[in-house]
């Protein structure tokens, strides 16, 4: 396939999506096709499963029915979004997707981790991520911000135990792939880590070889 799959994971309130953007903007700027995206979501099936995996109301959801319902969005968005724009040669850039998984349904909700990832690979077909940008921080810090924000949903409002859980997780899947996987410090002023993360990114592409040469003509707004 010609494009790129990047992805962006991070416990709650690491700025997570306003870093997506800012990215993309960058990458814009710099004469990329982009295809931006989300999970759970990306597809108007797939934000259909979110409204119901995201609702308060679904309190007691079992974990089961939760992980086949991320799962079941993945498929879904595999199909619809990410393979047909990577097929295009775009730079996919996507709001988390099987490391999140791992991570909050093996280990925040502690699904036996074997039958977690034998899932997870069924639903992604073989589509994995070329790099992934792992936004770090202090969970409390994290659901503050988030609290700040109104309207926690179903997943923030989960005990610290959970949260703690998760992030243990996330490191543990970027010690284990440090190749795909970059930790970056998401505790700091956002400017800075807008520019680690571009750095990140750009490191890569160079190493991929793609091309990343300013072309202010076809600077787009995303
Ligand atoms: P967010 O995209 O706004 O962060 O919300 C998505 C929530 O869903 C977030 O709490 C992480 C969680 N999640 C999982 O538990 N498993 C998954 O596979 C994915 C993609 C997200």
């Amino acid at each position: 396939m010609k494009g790129v799959f990047i992805t962006l994971e991070g416990t709650e309130g690491t700025g997570k999506s306003t870093q997506m953007r800012n990215l993309a903007r960058d990458l814009s700027a710099l004469g990329h096709r982009i295809r931006i995206t989300r999970e759970p979501g990306g597809t108007a099936f797939g934000e259909q499963i979110r409204k119901t995996l995201l609702s308060v109301k679904n309190s007691r959801m079992a974990a089961r029915s939760e992980l086949f319902l991320y799962l079941a969005s993945r498929a879904q968005h595999i199909e619809e979004v990410i393979r047909p724009a990577l097929r295009e040669g775009r730079i996919v850039l996507c709001d988390r997707f099987s490391d999140a998984t791992l991570a909050y349904q093996g280990f925040g909700r502690g699904l036996p981790r074997p039958f977690v990832l034998g899932a997870i690979r069924f639903a992604a077909a073989g589509m994995s991520p070329d790099l992934t940008v792992l936004l770090d921080m202090d969970v409390r810090k994290g659901l503050a911000r988030v609290k700040g924000r109104g309207r926690p949903n179903r997943l923030d409002r989960e005990k610290l135990d959970f949260h703690r859980r998760v992030r243990r997780g996330y490191r543990r899947i970027a010690r284990s792939e440090p190749g795909r996987v970059k930790i970056l410090n998401a505790g700091g002023n956002p400017e800075t880590v807008r520019a680690a993360v571009r750095k990140t990114v750009l490191d890569f592409l160079k190493k991929r070889g793609i091309r990343i040469t300013p072309q202010p003509g076809r600077r787009r707004r995303v």
